[in-house]
């Protein structure tokens, strides 16, 4: 499949903008600067906070799991029996504390944070993907 351009220069915090790359839907979400503050404040309820899993890409291992902290791209399928999650902007009904955002999916109750990291306890085994993606300039991004 071909690489897919988005533009993000009308992506406000906490707005979501969803592209189709390979027949899989990509999401690209702005995140606030309380959001990335939230990442870090919950690393014992995940089941792998760092990303250790393989097939990562290199970019992915960091705290944010993304290129650039504030815009986070990630396969909109859950890791469990692929589903779509929903992207609860400001009503994440995780019940762990400071976190206000995050991806449930309505399947089989998976919920992953604002870094794709999924919860434990949850069915879904593996953190969300992250695609191949770069930045061509500040405002467009280059998928595949
Ligand atoms: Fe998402 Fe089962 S497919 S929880």
């Amino acid at each position: 499949g071909a690489p897919v351009e988005v533009d993000i220069s009308k992506l406000e915090d906490g707005q979501m903008v969803r592209v189709e790359w390979r027949g899989k839907p990509v999401w690209v979400v702005r995140r606030s600067q309380a959001v990335l503050q939230e990442l870090s404040t919950h690393d014992s309820e995940l089941r792998d906070p760092s990303s250790e899993e393989p097939q990562q890409p290199s970019y992915a291992q960091n705290e944010f799991r993304s290129v650039k902290p504030e815009i986070f791209l990630a396969l909109g399928i859950c890791t469990h029996l692929g589903c779509s999650p929903t992207y609860l902007p400001d009503s994440f009904n995780q019940q762990v504390s400071g976190v206000s955002s995050g991806f449930f999916c309505p399947c089989h109750g998976s919920t992953f944070d604002m870094a794709g990291r999924v919860f434990a306890g949850v069915p879904a085994p593996l953190n969300l993907v992250i695609p191949p993606y770069q930045f061509l300039d500040d405002n467009t991004i280059i998928v595949g």
